[in-house]
């Protein structure tokens, strides 16, 4: 594949088959449901304080980024979070996650936020080159069963 022309935008309610592909490639610890997947997109689009962006090129949906932001004591105002990225596999490696995490951290700018947080198990050298550095250990609990649906 050539080199993508990668920009991003929000994601629209039409996106919602190309969103639930990426997202259930992303799913480990909870099996990927469409069922939930679909009772909660169009919500999500309509949640003040969320945010779900699309990298594309043309029609194509290169990656998603799935954020929030909340408010907070200790930043002393709003923070956000990264809770999904997922790329391509076959578009990896060429600058589409940064595009995604410029997006959110402007999205997130824009909203006042002190900070952008997040948790990962896999990609932390990706974070780390984009100038993330490690702060605290994440816990969970977890409350549903994962293969709940
Ligand atoms: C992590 C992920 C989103 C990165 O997206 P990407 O489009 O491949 O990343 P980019 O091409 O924009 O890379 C940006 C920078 O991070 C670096 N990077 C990306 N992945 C890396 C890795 N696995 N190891 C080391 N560096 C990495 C790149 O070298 C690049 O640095 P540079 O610009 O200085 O060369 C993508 O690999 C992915 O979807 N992985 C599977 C899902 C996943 O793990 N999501 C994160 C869950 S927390």
């Amino acid at each position: 594949m050539d080199d993508p022309q990668v920009s991003v935008r929000r994601a629209t309610g039409s996106d919602a088959a190309a969103v639930a592909e990426l997202a259930g490639q992303l799913a480990q610890s909870f099996p990927f449901s469409r069922t939930r997947f679909d009772a909660g997109y169009a919500a999500l689009l309509d949640t003040d304080g969320a945010a779900l962006l699309l990298a594309v090129d043309g029609d194509a949906v290169l990656g998603y980024l799935l954020g929030f932001d909340h408010p907070t004591f200790y930043a002393n105002g709003p923070v956000a979070v990264v809770e999904e990225i997922l790329v391509r596999a076959e578009v990896r490696g060429r600058g589409v996650g940064r595009a995604l995490m410029a997006a959110f951290e402007r999205w997130a700018a824009s909203r006042d936020c002190g900070l952008v947080t997040l948790a990962t198990r896999r990609a932390a050298p990706f974070y780390v080159a984009l100038g993330y550095e490690e702060s605290a250990v994440h816990l969970r609990k977890v409350l549903r069963a994962p293969a709940a649906r």
